[in-house]
C-alpha cells in the first residue's frame, strides 16, 4: 500500500474522518447499483485535484436504469477487477483507478478485493460510466463493511473516486455543493425535492467509439491556461440559480435554455485553453444545428454536451414523436418514469 505517498495520506485522512465512529461487521460479498447522471449545470474545474474538490457547485439528473451494478468480495489473495464479464489487466488505467480507490478502504488486515462491475449503460450509449461505477463501488463497500453511512458521507467517499460520482449516489435531480473547507467535509451532493415525470433525455450517437481526451486532464488544462475560465464561476452561479428556479416553477423552457447555455459555456472555456480543447466533431455541430432548427420550428428541445463529441438532448414527453423523427435510433431515457422503456428506438 502506498502509505508514504502524500496523495494517499490526504485521501486516507478524508476517509478516516468519515469512518472513525463506524463499527465494521464485514460480509464476504455485497452488491449495489448506482445510476449514471448527466449534469444540467456542469462541474468543470477542481480547486483540489487530490480530493476532487470542485471550483463550483453543479446540478444533475440521474438516469436510471442506466448505471453500474458492482459486486465486491473479500477473501482473495490479490485484487482483481472485472468489467462487463471481462477480466481487466491490473496494468490498465481503469484497474489502477479502482485499486487506488480500494487502497483507501483496506483495514489493518490488508484485505484484497474482487470487484465485478456490469454497466447497464448500453456499451455504445456515450454516457460516462465512471460516475455510476465509483458510486456503485462506494455503496457496495458500505454494505460489505456494514457501515450504514448516511447519504452525505457516501457522496463524499464516492467523490474521491470521481468528482461526478458524488452525484450518482443519489437519485433524481441532485445538487453537488462545492463547499469551501480544505478537507472537503462540506463538498457533497444531495437530492432535490422535486421530480419531472414528463422529462426525457435523448443520447445522440455522434461517435460512441472515439477515445477522447480524459476529462481529468482537460479540466486541469482549462483551469490552468484558459482566460475564459475566469468568468466560469459567475456563469455557474447564474445558471444554477436559474435552473433551481426553473425546476421549482416546472418551467421546461427556462430549464432547457439554462442547461444548454451552461454546457456551451463550459466548452467555450475549453476552447480558450492553451493548447485548445475541442471535443466536438462535424456530427456534433450538425446535431446542434438540428436542435436549434427544431426550436425555430416550435419544438422545445435543448442540448447538453459533456467531455466528448456526443450530444444529449432534453425534451418532454409531448414532443417524443417529433424528436424521434428528427433523430432516428435515439436512446431515450425517462428519468422519473419507470414505465417508460429506455432502449434505443428503431434504428435508421
Ligand atoms: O467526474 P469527472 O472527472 O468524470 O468529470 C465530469 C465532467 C463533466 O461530465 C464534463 C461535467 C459533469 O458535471 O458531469
Amino acid at each position: 500500500m502506498p502509505q508514504h505517498d502524500n496523495r494517499y495520506q490526504v485521501r486516507k485522512a478524508a476517509v478516516d474522518s468519515i469512518l472513525q465512529d463506524r463499527s465494521e461487521s464485514p460480509e464476504n460479498c455485497a452488491t449495489a447499483f448506482a445510476p449514471v447522471n448527466i449534469a444540467l449545470c456542469k462541474y468543470w474545474g477542481k480547486r483540489d485535484p487530490i480530493l476532487n474538490l470542485p471550483v463550483t457547485s453543479s446540478l444533475s439528473v440521474s438516469l436510471p436504469p442506466l448505471g453500474s451494478t458492482t459486486e465486491i468480495r473479500i477473501g482473495a489473495d490479490r485484487d482483481d477487477v472485472t468489467l462487463n464479464d471481462e477480466p481487466i489487466t491490473p496494468q490498465s488505467a481503469f484497474a489502477s483507478r479502482v485499486v487506488d480507490f480500494l487502497d483507501l478502504f483496506r483495514t489493518a488486515r490488508d484485505l484484497r478485493f474482487s470487484v465485478r462491475t456490469t454497466n447497464t449503460v448500453p456499451t455504445a450509449a456515450g454516457l460516462a460510466s465512471s460516475a455510476s461505477g465509483f458510486a456503485a463501488l462506494t455503496l457496495a463497500l458500505d454494505r460489505l463493511f456494514g457501515w450504514d453511512l448516511p447519504p452525505k458521507q457516501l457522496s463524499i467517499l464516492a467523490r474521491l473516486g470521481s468528482g461526478s460520482a458524488s452525484r450518482s449516489v443519489a437519485r433524481g435531480f441532485v445538487e453537488w455543493h462545492a463547499g469551501s473547507a480544505t478537507h472537503g467535509a462540506d463538498s457533497f451532493a444531495e437530492a432535490l425535492a422535486c421530480t419531472w415525470p414528463d422529462l426525457r433525455v435523448g443520447v445522440i450517437d455522434v461517435d460512441f467509439g472515439r477515445k477522447s481526451q480524459s476529462s481529468r486532464e482537460a479540466m486541469q488544462r482549462t483551469v490552468d491556461t484558459s482566460a475564459l475560465y475566469h468568468s466560469w464561476a459567475q456563469k455557474v452561479a447564474d445558471d444554477l440559480a436559474e435552473i433551481r428556479s426553473a425546476l421549482h416553477a416546472h418551467d421546461f423552457e427556462r430549464l432547457g435554455a439554462a442547461a444548454e447555455s451552461n454546457a456551451l459555456g463550459m466548452h467555450a472555456t475549453m476552447l480558450g485553453a492553451r493548447p485548445p480543447i475541442l471535443y466536438w466533431l462535424p456530427g456534433t455541430v450538425k446535431a446542434i444545428h438540428r436542435v436549434h432548427q427544431m426550436r425555430e420550428d416550435g419544438i422545445n428541445v435543448y442540448l447538453t454536451i459533456d467531455a466528448g463529441p456526443n450530444v444529449k438532448i432534453l425534451f418532454t414527453k409531448n414532443d417524443m414523436s417529433a424528436v424521434q423523427a428528427a433523430f432516428p435510433g435515439l436512446t431515450v431515457i425517462a428519468p422519473f418514469d419507470p414505465e417508460c422503456p429506455t432502449l434505443p428506438t428503431d434504428s435508421d
